[in-house]
Order: C-alpha cells, then structure tokens, then sequence
C-alpha cells in the first residue's frame, strides 16, 4: 500500500517535472517569415538557426498572438566578429499605436561584449531603454532568455536572473501593454548603421555568413484567437489557478539580483540620460524599480 503510494507520486511528480522542462516545438509554434532558406528549422522542430549575409537577414514568428504570457529561449549568438548584427526575441501586436517587448542582442568585435538591449512600447510609445552587459559569453554556449508579461509587470531574466522589470504605472497616467494581443517575433539582421559602438563598427562580409541558433522555445501564455483569450474562462475560477507568470513579482532575492545587475551589468538607462531628456524623466522613473 505505502509503496504503491510512493510509486504514484513519483509518477505525478515526474509527470510535473516533464511538463515543466518540456519544451515547445518550432514547428508546431513558429514559423519561417522570411530570409529565403537561410532560417532553418533543426533537429525535427528542436532548434531553430537563423543567418544573416550580404543580401538579407532571416526571422521567424509565433503562429500565435498572446496577451500575457512566459516567454522562453534559449540562444546562442553570433560567435567572434559579431560587429553590426543584431539577434532579437521580442513580442509586438500589429498596427498603429502598437505594443512591443524587446530584447535585442547587438553584436561586438571579437573579445568585445554583446550589449543586451531591452525596451516597452506601449500605443507606439518607446523611449524606455535599457542595456547591460552580459556576465558571461553568449556565444559560446545556450542561455536562457526569458520575458515575463501579466497585468502588473513586465520583468526581463537571463538564465533566471532578472535584469528588469518593468511595472504598471497606469495610475500615474503611464501607458502599459494590457490589450493588444502580440506575437513573439526573432531575427538576425544588419544593424551596421548604429549597433556597434554607435555605428562607429560596420559589418565585417568577409566572414558572413553569421549564424545565431534557437533551440527549447516555451511558451505558457494566453493565445487570443478571434478576439477571445484561452485564460478568460480560468480566470472566472479561483486564484488558486493562476500560473506562477501570472503572479510573478520579485521576492527578497529576486531584488537582489536585479539590484546586483543593475550595479554591476547596466550600461544605458534612459532614466539616467538627462542629455536626451532635458525637460525631465518619465513619470515611472521616480517610481521604486521594482
Ligand atoms: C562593444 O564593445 C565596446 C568596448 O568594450 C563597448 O563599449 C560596447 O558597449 C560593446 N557593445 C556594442 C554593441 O557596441
Ligand atoms: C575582415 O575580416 C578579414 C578576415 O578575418 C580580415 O582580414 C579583415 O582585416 C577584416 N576587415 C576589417 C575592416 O576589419
């Protein structure tokens, strides 16, 4: 009796386990938008590569569109002379006055940092940069690259760690992405004219083409299709439902990180750009961080 109690957690509990770490399957829930044959699907639908030459670039697309979600990806980038690419995983609706959540991942000289660049629109509305270093190379191994999107923030992590979050201000009059549904969207791209140190680098096309490689998508999110949410019909029932994205804010630790990142990793806040801001900050920059 005892052990076939014991067996059956093990069950359940390998069962959760595999439901956490399994991950998504390009083919099911991407697709190839353009660069013509040079984003390749691998492994049956494991990973994903997208590359980049003289004449074009290449990106994928969820066939999805979500409002609010966990979005997960593991990548590595453009080893070596990386100078004026630029890899990204963002989410963005359609249309005027649109919505984004970017990372964007802008390549360097070799033995140079990638700078990871992050950024919310709300109804068209950006100007909410944020750029850090990174405290290891992103080429030479996968790394976990997270967005975490609900009603209340937006929180940016690598390998778990958050770098940043970004919170509701709308009560302080702050627009925040809450009801234009969007896709996650990637690429590979040239950005020769202003990513690396400010444009100064260009594109070396002696060593294209430049290759960056996806792999374990996840995404726990929201789809809307025709206009209706597949979490409408949970959130009716109790809160005890709601998935660990839904309620995620920062504990003890978590602040820590993001206070350790932010010292330690940060290299441009446009809350700290009086150059560009001369008439004043955002509103939610006077606002905790977190
Ligand atoms: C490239 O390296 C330089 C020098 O270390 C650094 O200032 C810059 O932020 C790095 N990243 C980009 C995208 O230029
Ligand atoms: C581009 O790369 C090639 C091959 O590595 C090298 O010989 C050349 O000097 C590089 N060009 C520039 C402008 O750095």
């Amino acid at each position: 009796m005892a052990n076939s109690h014991l067996l059956l957690i093990s069950i359940v509990l390998m069962g959760s386990l595999v439901a956490v770490l399994a991950a998504g399957n390009f083919n099911d829930l991407t697709e190839i938008t353009w660069g013509d044959g040079r984003g390749k699907i691998l492994d049956g639908g494991k990973g994903l590569s997208l590359s980049l030459d003289k004449l074009s670039g290449s990106g994928f697309q969820s066939k999805n569109e979500y409002l609010y979600g966990r979005f997960d990806m593991q990548i590595k980038f453009v080893p070596k002379n990386s100078a004026g690419t630029v890899t990204t995983f963002f989410l963005s609706s359609q249309g005027e006055g649109h919505d984004e959540i970017d990372f964007e991942f802008l390549g360097n000289v070799t033995g140079e940092p990638y700078t990871v660049h992050t950024n919310v629109y709300s109804q068209g509305k950006g100007n909410k940069e944020q750029q850090f270093h990174l405290w290891f190379d992103p080429t030479t191994a996968f790394h976990t690259y997270t967005i975490v999107w609900n009603a209340n923030r937006i929180v940016f992590l690598v390998d778990e760690i958050p770098i940043r979050v970004y919170n509701n201000h709308e009560s302080i009059g702050i627009a925040y992405p809450k009801s234009q549904p969007m896709k996650v969207y990637c690429s590979l791209w040239n950005a020769d004219e202003w990513a690396t140190q400010g444009g100064r680098v260009k594109t070396n096309w002696t060593q294209a083409p430049f290759t960056a490689t996806y792999r374990n998508i996840n995404i726990d999110g929201c789809v809307v299709k025709s206009g209706a949410s597949s979490c409408a019909s949970r959130s009716t029932d109790s809160a005890n439902n709601a998935k660990p994205w839904e309620t995620h804010e920062l504990d003890a630790k978590g602040r820590n990180r993001v206070r350790w990142v932010q010292s330690k990793h940060m290299v441009y806040n446009y809350c700290e750009d009086s150059k560009r801001f001369p008439q004043g900050y955002s509103q939610e920059c006077k606002r905790s961080r977190f």
